[in-house]
Protein backbone atom coordinates (compact mmCIF):
# COMPACT_ATOMS: atom_id res chain seq x y z
CA UNK A 1 0.00 0.00 0.00
CA UNK A 2 1.60 3.56 -1.45
CA UNK A 3 2.44 5.57 1.83
CA UNK A 4 1.03 9.24 2.05
CA UNK A 5 3.51 12.12 2.84
CA UNK A 6 1.94 12.66 5.68
CA UNK A 7 2.30 8.62 6.92
CA UNK A 8 6.33 8.84 6.11
CA UNK A 9 6.02 12.11 8.13
CA UNK A 10 4.50 10.56 11.06
CA UNK A 11 6.87 7.57 11.17
CA UNK A 12 10.01 9.52 11.13
CA UNK A 13 9.02 11.86 14.00
CA UNK A 14 7.73 8.76 15.72
CA UNK A 15 4.29 10.51 16.51
CA UNK A 16 0.92 7.94 16.95
CA UNK A 17 -2.39 8.41 14.62
CA UNK A 18 -5.80 7.02 13.05
CA UNK A 19 -8.33 7.96 10.99
CA UNK A 20 -11.95 7.64 10.55
CA UNK A 21 -15.32 8.42 9.04
CA UNK A 22 -17.84 9.07 11.66
CA UNK A 23 -21.43 9.83 10.11
CA UNK A 24 -23.80 12.10 11.28
CA UNK A 25 -27.42 11.27 13.01
CA UNK A 26 -30.59 12.58 13.26
CA UNK A 27 -32.45 12.43 16.34
CA UNK A 28 -36.56 11.26 15.87
CA UNK A 29 -37.08 11.36 19.96
CA UNK A 30 -34.56 14.85 20.53
CA UNK A 31 -31.99 14.71 23.18
CA UNK A 32 -33.34 18.68 24.75
CA UNK A 33 -31.82 19.17 28.60
CA UNK A 34 -29.39 18.16 30.43
CA UNK A 35 -29.14 16.69 34.22
CA UNK A 36 -25.57 16.90 34.17
CA UNK A 37 -24.06 19.80 32.13
CA UNK A 38 -20.21 18.41 32.64
CA UNK A 39 -21.04 15.17 32.08
CA UNK A 40 -23.49 15.82 29.10
CA UNK A 41 -26.04 13.75 31.12
CA UNK A 42 -29.26 13.81 29.46
CA UNK A 43 -33.10 14.58 30.84
CA UNK A 44 -34.60 12.42 29.06
CA UNK A 45 -33.64 9.11 26.46
CA UNK A 46 -33.14 10.05 22.68
CA UNK A 47 -33.56 7.99 19.55
CA UNK A 48 -31.79 8.64 15.82
CA UNK A 49 -31.14 7.11 12.94
CA UNK A 50 -27.32 7.63 11.43
CA UNK A 51 -26.74 9.18 7.97
CA UNK A 52 -25.10 7.04 5.32
CA UNK A 53 -23.13 9.54 3.32
CA UNK A 54 -22.42 12.28 5.87
CA UNK A 55 -20.49 13.08 8.61
CA UNK A 56 -16.51 13.59 9.31
CA UNK A 57 -13.23 12.55 8.00
CA UNK A 58 -11.45 12.61 10.90
CA UNK A 59 -7.47 12.03 11.97
CA UNK A 60 -6.32 12.08 15.07
CA UNK A 61 -2.43 12.09 16.07
CA UNK A 62 -0.52 12.45 19.02
CA UNK A 63 2.83 13.47 18.76
CA UNK A 64 5.69 14.64 21.57
CA UNK A 65 6.90 18.20 19.77
CA UNK A 66 3.29 18.97 19.77
CA UNK A 67 3.26 21.84 22.41
CA UNK A 68 -0.40 22.04 22.69
CA UNK A 69 -3.52 20.16 21.26
CA UNK A 70 -4.82 21.59 17.53
CA UNK A 71 -7.92 21.40 15.75
CA UNK A 72 -7.90 22.07 11.77
CA UNK A 73 -10.97 22.44 11.16
CA UNK A 74 -12.22 22.05 7.39
CA UNK A 75 -8.94 23.26 6.86
CA UNK A 76 -8.94 26.09 8.94
CA UNK A 77 -6.73 25.88 12.43
CA UNK A 78 -9.75 26.73 14.66
CA UNK A 79 -8.77 29.06 17.97
CA UNK A 80 -8.50 27.48 21.64
CA UNK A 81 -11.68 28.24 22.87
CA UNK A 82 -13.53 26.17 20.11
CA UNK A 83 -10.83 23.32 21.32
CA UNK A 84 -13.44 22.69 24.30
CA UNK A 85 -15.07 19.40 23.48
CA UNK A 86 -12.68 18.28 21.41
CA UNK A 87 -10.12 18.40 24.34
CA UNK A 88 -12.73 17.01 26.87
CA UNK A 89 -12.23 13.65 24.79
CA UNK A 90 -8.71 13.74 24.24
CA UNK A 91 -7.95 14.15 27.96
CA UNK A 92 -10.59 11.21 28.46
CA UNK A 93 -8.52 9.19 26.09
CA UNK A 94 -5.03 10.63 27.44
CA UNK A 95 -6.08 9.16 30.96
CA UNK A 96 -6.94 5.75 29.81
CA UNK A 97 -4.05 5.64 27.89
CA UNK A 98 -1.77 6.83 30.19
CA UNK A 99 -0.72 9.11 27.41
CA UNK A 100 0.20 12.94 28.32
CA UNK A 101 1.41 14.14 24.58
CA UNK A 102 -0.63 16.48 22.50
CA UNK A 103 -2.87 15.63 19.58
CA UNK A 104 -3.49 17.26 16.75
CA UNK A 105 -7.21 16.88 15.05
CA UNK A 106 -7.26 17.36 11.30
CA UNK A 107 -10.97 16.84 10.44
CA UNK A 108 -12.96 17.55 7.21
CA UNK A 109 -16.97 17.31 7.09
CA UNK A 110 -18.23 16.24 3.56
CA UNK A 111 -21.57 18.17 4.02
CA UNK A 112 -22.18 22.13 3.43
CA UNK A 113 -21.57 23.53 6.80
CA UNK A 114 -24.96 25.60 6.47
CA UNK A 115 -26.38 21.98 6.07
CA UNK A 116 -26.51 22.22 9.68
CA UNK A 117 -26.35 18.36 10.60
CA UNK A 118 -25.02 18.10 13.70
CA UNK A 119 -21.13 18.61 12.89
CA UNK A 120 -20.45 17.98 16.65
CA UNK A 121 -22.03 14.55 16.97
CA UNK A 122 -20.09 13.50 13.41
CA UNK A 123 -16.71 15.32 15.06
CA UNK A 124 -16.97 14.11 18.50
CA UNK A 125 -17.72 10.97 17.74
CA UNK A 126 -14.62 11.00 15.17
CA UNK A 127 -12.05 11.94 17.60
CA UNK A 128 -13.32 9.83 20.20
CA UNK A 129 -12.85 6.50 17.64
CA UNK A 130 -9.28 7.61 15.82
CA UNK A 131 -8.08 8.64 19.38
CA UNK A 132 -8.65 5.62 20.94
CA UNK A 133 -7.45 3.85 17.29
CA UNK A 134 -4.02 6.24 17.13
CA UNK A 135 -2.98 4.87 20.82
CA UNK A 136 -4.02 1.49 20.26
CA UNK A 137 -6.65 1.12 23.22
CA UNK A 138 -9.09 -1.75 22.88
CA UNK A 139 -12.27 0.29 24.13
CA UNK A 140 -15.80 -1.17 23.75
CA UNK A 141 -18.43 0.34 21.73
CA UNK A 142 -19.93 0.88 24.97
CA UNK A 143 -16.91 3.11 26.35
CA UNK A 144 -16.23 5.23 23.18
CA UNK A 145 -20.09 5.99 23.45
CA UNK A 146 -19.22 6.92 26.94
CA UNK A 147 -16.30 9.50 25.89
CA UNK A 148 -18.23 10.65 23.14
CA UNK A 149 -21.19 11.50 24.99
CA UNK A 150 -18.67 13.95 27.54
CA UNK A 151 -17.31 15.60 23.73
CA UNK A 152 -20.98 16.16 22.94
CA UNK A 153 -24.49 14.06 23.62
CA UNK A 154 -25.71 13.47 20.32
CA UNK A 155 -21.77 11.68 19.41
CA UNK A 156 -22.42 8.83 21.71
CA UNK A 157 -25.49 7.80 18.95
CA UNK A 158 -22.87 8.00 15.91
CA UNK A 159 -20.99 5.32 16.97
CA UNK A 160 -23.61 3.31 15.86
CA UNK A 161 -25.41 2.30 12.74
CA UNK A 162 -29.34 2.47 11.99
CA UNK A 163 -31.49 2.81 14.57
CA UNK A 164 -29.55 3.89 17.95
CA UNK A 165 -31.10 4.44 21.18
CA UNK A 166 -29.29 6.94 23.69
CA UNK A 167 -30.63 5.57 27.37
CA UNK A 168 -30.91 8.50 30.06
CA UNK A 169 -29.43 6.51 32.67
CA UNK A 170 -29.97 7.33 36.64
CA UNK A 171 -26.35 6.92 37.60
CA UNK A 172 -24.58 10.61 38.61
CA UNK A 173 -21.60 8.90 36.93
CA UNK A 174 -23.18 8.29 33.90
CA UNK A 175 -21.76 4.62 32.82
CA UNK A 176 -25.42 3.66 32.20
CA UNK A 177 -26.10 6.43 30.08
CA UNK A 178 -24.39 5.44 26.38
CA UNK A 179 -26.12 4.26 23.36
CA UNK A 180 -26.33 1.14 21.50
CA UNK A 181 -27.42 -0.31 18.23
CA UNK A 182 -31.34 -1.34 18.46
CA UNK A 183 -31.85 -2.35 15.08
CA UNK A 184 -29.26 -2.26 11.86
CA UNK A 185 -29.91 -0.08 8.81
CA UNK A 186 -31.60 -3.15 7.20
CA UNK A 187 -34.31 -3.41 9.21
CA UNK A 188 -36.06 -0.96 7.19
CA UNK A 189 -35.07 0.55 3.96
CA UNK A 190 -35.23 4.16 4.52
CA UNK A 191 -34.25 7.30 2.79
CA UNK A 192 -33.69 10.76 4.32
CA UNK A 193 -33.46 14.00 2.10
CA UNK A 194 -31.90 17.20 3.79
CA UNK A 195 -33.55 20.21 3.19
CA UNK A 196 -31.10 23.20 3.51
CA UNK A 197 -33.18 26.18 4.43
CA UNK A 198 -30.25 28.25 5.74
CA UNK A 199 -30.65 32.01 4.82
CA UNK A 200 -27.36 32.85 6.44
CA UNK A 201 -28.55 33.90 10.07
CA UNK A 202 -26.67 32.50 13.21
CA UNK A 203 -28.47 30.57 15.23
CA UNK A 204 -27.99 29.25 19.09
CA UNK A 205 -26.14 27.11 18.99
CA UNK A 206 -27.63 23.37 20.85
CA UNK A 207 -25.73 23.08 23.95
CA UNK A 208 -26.56 26.97 24.92
CA UNK A 209 -29.98 26.83 23.37
CA UNK A 210 -31.36 23.56 25.34
CA UNK A 211 -29.70 25.03 28.47
CA UNK A 212 -31.62 28.41 28.31
CA UNK A 213 -35.04 26.39 27.66
CA UNK A 214 -34.21 24.19 30.76
CA UNK A 215 -34.00 27.58 33.03
CA UNK A 216 -36.13 29.35 31.77
CA UNK A 217 -39.03 27.70 29.58
CA UNK A 218 -42.00 26.64 32.10
CA UNK A 219 -42.87 24.25 28.77
CA UNK A 220 -39.53 22.53 29.65
CA UNK A 221 -41.06 20.09 32.39
CA UNK A 222 -44.16 19.66 29.45
CA UNK A 223 -41.32 18.46 27.72
CA UNK A 224 -39.45 16.28 30.00
CA UNK A 225 -42.44 14.73 30.81
CA UNK A 226 -43.99 13.23 27.56
CA UNK A 227 -40.35 12.46 26.24
CA UNK A 228 -39.84 9.30 27.34
CA UNK A 229 -42.94 7.81 26.60
CA UNK A 230 -42.48 9.04 22.75
CA UNK A 231 -38.71 7.31 22.88
CA UNK A 232 -40.90 4.12 23.30
CA UNK A 233 -43.60 4.51 21.18
CA UNK A 234 -41.25 5.40 18.46
CA UNK A 235 -39.31 2.64 19.23
CA UNK A 236 -42.10 0.31 18.68
CA UNK A 237 -43.50 1.99 15.77
CA UNK A 238 -40.05 1.41 14.20
CA UNK A 239 -40.05 -1.99 15.00
CA UNK A 240 -43.01 -2.99 13.68
CA UNK A 241 -42.23 -0.79 10.47
CA UNK A 242 -45.44 1.39 10.71
CA UNK A 243 -44.44 4.42 9.04
CA UNK A 244 -47.55 6.33 9.63
CA UNK A 245 -47.25 6.50 13.51
CA UNK A 246 -43.44 7.20 13.18
CA UNK A 247 -44.18 9.71 10.85
CA UNK A 248 -46.59 11.30 13.55
CA UNK A 249 -44.79 10.36 16.75
CA UNK A 250 -41.60 12.05 15.51
CA UNK A 251 -43.30 15.06 13.87
CA UNK A 252 -44.86 15.36 17.48
CA UNK A 253 -41.48 14.97 18.89
CA UNK A 254 -39.87 17.53 16.82
CA UNK A 255 -42.56 19.96 17.70
CA UNK A 256 -42.65 19.75 21.11
CA UNK A 257 -38.32 20.31 21.71
CA UNK A 258 -39.03 23.39 19.45
CA UNK A 259 -42.09 24.57 21.58
CA UNK A 260 -40.77 24.08 24.66
CA UNK A 261 -37.57 26.14 23.18
CA UNK A 262 -39.73 28.68 21.64
CA UNK A 263 -41.13 29.01 24.99
CA UNK A 264 -37.84 30.22 26.50
CA UNK A 265 -36.89 33.97 27.86
CA UNK A 266 -35.61 35.14 25.95
CA UNK A 267 -36.95 33.01 22.79
CA UNK A 268 -34.75 30.61 21.68
CA UNK A 269 -36.36 30.26 17.73
CA UNK A 270 -34.34 28.26 15.26
CA UNK A 271 -37.65 28.21 12.39
CA UNK A 272 -37.37 30.20 9.54
CA UNK A 273 -40.22 31.17 6.55
CA UNK A 274 -38.77 28.31 4.42
CA UNK A 275 -39.11 25.60 7.66
CA UNK A 276 -42.71 25.93 7.51
CA UNK A 277 -43.18 26.02 4.30
CA UNK A 278 -41.19 22.41 4.14
CA UNK A 279 -43.35 21.17 6.86
CA UNK A 280 -46.20 22.49 5.13
CA UNK A 281 -45.63 20.63 1.94
CA UNK A 282 -44.52 17.31 3.62
CA UNK A 283 -48.22 17.26 5.67
CA UNK A 284 -49.62 17.92 2.26
CA UNK A 285 -47.84 15.16 0.63
CA UNK A 286 -48.86 13.09 3.52
CA UNK A 287 -52.20 13.63 2.94
CA UNK A 288 -51.94 12.17 -0.99
CA UNK A 289 -50.90 9.10 0.32
CA UNK A 290 -46.98 9.99 -0.20
CA UNK A 291 -44.58 8.60 2.96
CA UNK A 292 -42.97 11.74 3.83
CA UNK A 293 -42.00 13.27 7.16
CA UNK A 294 -39.74 15.80 8.97
CA UNK A 295 -37.96 16.59 12.10
CA UNK A 296 -35.56 19.55 12.70
CA UNK A 297 -32.53 20.16 14.77
CA UNK A 298 -31.39 23.07 16.43
CA UNK A 299 -31.33 25.34 13.49
CA UNK A 300 -33.92 26.05 10.05
CA UNK A 301 -33.14 22.87 7.94
CA UNK A 302 -35.50 20.31 7.53
CA UNK A 303 -34.30 16.53 7.38
CA UNK A 304 -37.46 14.65 5.07
CA UNK A 305 -37.53 10.85 6.25
CA UNK A 306 -38.75 8.97 3.50
CA UNK A 307 -39.00 5.66 1.61
CA UNK A 308 -36.80 5.25 -2.05
CA UNK A 309 -39.96 4.71 -3.53
CA UNK A 310 -41.48 7.74 -2.80
CA UNK A 311 -38.04 9.77 -2.74
CA UNK A 312 -38.51 11.35 -6.05
CA UNK A 313 -41.90 12.57 -5.49
CA UNK A 314 -40.39 14.06 -2.32
CA UNK A 315 -37.79 15.74 -4.03
CA UNK A 316 -39.67 17.10 -6.70
CA UNK A 317 -42.15 18.84 -4.31
CA UNK A 318 -39.12 20.31 -1.74
CA UNK A 319 -37.54 21.49 -5.21
CA UNK A 320 -39.80 23.89 -5.12
CA UNK A 321 -39.51 25.84 -2.00
CA UNK A 322 -37.03 28.75 -3.20
CA UNK A 323 -33.70 28.64 -1.98
CA UNK A 324 -33.46 25.23 -0.31
CA UNK A 325 -31.05 22.45 -1.16
CA UNK A 326 -31.72 19.45 -1.17
CA UNK A 327 -29.24 16.46 0.17
CA UNK A 328 -30.16 12.82 -0.52
CA UNK A 329 -28.90 10.12 1.52
CA UNK A 330 -29.86 6.88 3.30
CA UNK A 331 -29.49 5.03 6.48
CA UNK A 332 -25.75 3.38 7.40
CA UNK A 333 -23.53 2.31 9.73
CA UNK A 334 -21.61 3.92 12.32
CA UNK A 335 -18.25 5.58 13.16
CA UNK A 336 -15.35 2.99 11.43
CA UNK A 337 -11.41 3.50 10.28
CA UNK A 338 -10.61 4.60 7.57
CA UNK A 339 -7.75 3.30 5.53
CA UNK A 340 -5.59 5.21 4.58
CA UNK A 341 -5.56 4.06 0.29
CA UNK A 342 -8.44 5.98 0.73
CA UNK A 343 -7.22 9.15 1.41
CA UNK A 344 -4.59 10.66 -0.34
CA UNK A 345 -3.15 14.28 -0.57
CA UNK A 346 -4.92 15.93 2.50
CA UNK A 347 -1.91 17.67 3.80
C1 LIG B 1 -31.45 19.28 18.74
O1 LIG B 1 -25.39 17.00 21.10
O2 LIG B 1 -25.11 19.21 19.92
O3 LIG B 1 -29.71 18.01 17.73
O4 LIG B 1 -24.35 17.77 24.21
O5 LIG B 1 -24.33 20.25 24.28
O6 LIG B 1 -22.96 19.06 22.57
P1 LIG B 1 -24.21 19.05 23.42
O7 LIG B 1 -25.45 19.14 22.41
P2 LIG B 1 -25.73 18.43 21.02
O8 LIG B 1 -27.33 18.60 20.95
C2 LIG B 1 -28.11 18.02 19.96
C3 LIG B 1 -29.51 18.54 20.06
C4 LIG B 1 -30.43 18.17 18.93
C5 LIG B 1 -31.24 16.91 19.24
C6 LIG B 1 -30.53 15.59 19.14
O9 LIG B 1 -29.59 15.44 18.34
O10 LIG B 1 -30.96 14.66 19.86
Amino acid sequence: MKQTSWEIESIQSQSQWARVFSPSNIALAKYWGKRDVKLNLPTNGSLSVTLKHYGSFTTVEFNAAFKSDELVLNGKLESPDKLLKVKRVLDEIRNSAGESRFARVQSFNNFPTAAGLASSASGLSAVTLAASHALKLDLSKKELSEIARKGSGSACRSLFGGFVEWKRGSRSDGKDSVAEQFRPADHWNLSALIAVANQGQKNEASTGGMEHTRLTSPYFSAWIESAEESVALIRSAIDVRDFNKLAELSESNCIRMHASAMAAFPAVFYWQPATLEIMQRVWALRKSGVRAFFTIDAGPNVVVITTPEDSPKVQAELARVSGVQLLKTQLGEGARSFEASEWEGDR
